[in-house]
């Protein structure tokens, strides 16, 4: 296997360096990458959507794998480009198509596809500007908060949970009239509050079988206790204490088995790694939403937790010879806790001069930059610490030990990570 790896977060340095493990450095290439992802294999300067220019260098390069790390290349159509091109329609692009990518992409597309399949979901409707006072009404038949998702993607900015009844039709106006999240909320869903626990479990999958991997709980507000403003993923734990054998079949049995079934039935044109975002209510599982690729930070710690070979996951769905089983995994904690630039996720400087003192186990890099000899920052989250512990102290005390040695300035990380997960 000779692989691109689109993108350029902690998510694919993870994906990097088990790969290489696995495969070789020399097979192993990353779009545009960062200053972690070049130790694993090399950097490529093309962004994840100029698709020319990436079938160039994938034909001049024997690349014959790509792995898109995010949704923007998915959304964008990576794989019907390459497929629809004689010259590069031999590429295996592991990932959806861009009409199954509609499953992130758009909030109604993967409502709908829930309700067809009767996977447990909020009840939800969805709304355009002519049927803006149909959105009143129903907003009026639920009970506070009321929750409104802007159905295109709005890089997670489209999600409003308002209090009171008035806020969110007046929300709705704005999203629907104004279009406030652009073209994203000419179409906005409305559905019902969910109250729980939110966790995320993966499957890599051919379309058809699957691989269910390790279960993990990512931290996503910028301050300790969940508060402040949401952030791409401050941290994650995996495994998640509460996940326990009756919850595991349950997602299995209401929501894994019927996804992926739902794929060929309804001509859904999948494969990849599919993210379930779940949240527990009273015991019970319900979905919040789907991505079409693996989550960050959880990648980060359910990467390291995998015993199997992740290349040889790929080569079997590419050859039609996957099958259904629960990856094999380490018993282990993995928990991984990122250093962010001071004022991120609002206005934070680049340019940084990062220092890291210690025989460095596994510490996943984003937004990091080589310049010269010196490494600096390039980004708002910057680097993941990633640590296994027999227990989840075990595994926190070590990611945060490993950040004690690392230091650039304004530099500042949750010091609450996990720390909900101890009472159960
Ligand atoms: P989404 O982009 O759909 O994942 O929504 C972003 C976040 O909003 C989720 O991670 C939840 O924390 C929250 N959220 C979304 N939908 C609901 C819901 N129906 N009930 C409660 N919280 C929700
Ligand atoms: N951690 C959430 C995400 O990757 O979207």
């Amino acid at each position: 296997m000779r692989i691109l790896i689109l993108g350029s977060g902690a998510r694919e340095h993870a994906i990097a360096w088990k790969l290489e493990s696995e495969i070789g450095k020399e097979n192993i290439f990353i779009a545009p990458g960062n200053a972690g992802t070049c130790l694993c294999g090399e950097n490529v300067n093309i962004a994840v959507t100029d698709f020319d220019n990436l079938k160039r260098f994938c034909l001049q390069n024997d690349i014959d794998t790509i792995l898109p790390g995010s949704e923007e290349s998915i959304a964008s159509g990576v794989r019907d480009s390459f497929e629809n091109d004689d010259a590069t329609k031999n590429i295996f692009i592991f990932s959806p198509d861009k009409h199954a990518g509609q499953l992130e992409s758009s909030k109604a597309f993967a409502k709908k596809f829930m309700q067809k399949q009767g996977i447990p979901t909020a009840a939800y409707k969805t709304f355009k500007l002519d049927s803006l006072n149909e959105g009143y009404r129903f907003l009026e038949t639920l009970s506070p908060p009321y929750v409104l998702k802007a159905d295109g993607l709005a890089a997670g900015k489209g999600v409003l949970i308002l209090s009171s009844l008035e806020e969110a039709k007046h929300e709705l106006q704005d999203m629907l009239q104004n279009e406030k999240f652009g073209s994203a909320s000419q179409s906005v869903v409305v559905e019902e509050f969910l109250d729980g626990i939110e966790f995320s479990v993966f499957a890599l999958t051919d379309g058809e079988n699957y691989v269910l991997l390790p279960e993990a709980k990512d931290y996503k507000r910028i301050g300790e206790g969940d508060k402040g403003l949401n952030t791409g993923g401050m941290g994650a734990v995996s495994p998640v204490p509460f996940y326990t054998a009756d919850i595991h079949k349950k997602t299995l049995d209401q929501i894994v088995i019927p996804t992926i079934q739902g794929f060929k039935k309804h001509h859904i044109n999948y494969r990849g790694f599919v993210f379930f975002g779940l949240i527990l209510v009273n015991g019970d599982p319900k979905v919040i939403e789907y991505n079409v690729r693996l989550g960050d930070p959880e990648t980060e710690v359910i990467i390291p937790r995998l015993k199997e070979s992740l290349s040889s996951m790929i080569e079997d769905a590419k050859a039609g010879l996957l099958q259904t089983r629960i990856a094999d995994s380490i018993s282990h904690y993995a928990t991984t806790v990122f250093a962010v630039s001071g004022g991120y996720p609002e206005k934070y400087e680049n340019g940084k001069m990062i220092q890291i003192d210690s025989k460095v186990k596994t510490l996943f890099h984003a937004g990091t930059k080589r310049v010269d000899y010196g490494l600096y920052t390039n980004g708002g989250r910057v680097l993941a610490a990633t640590c296994l512990g027999n227990s989840l102290d075990d595994a926190l005390n070590s990611s945060y030990t490993l950040l004690d040695s690392v230091n650039f300035e304004n530099m500042t990380f949750r010091r609450d990570i996990g720390q909900d997960l101890k009472t159960y």
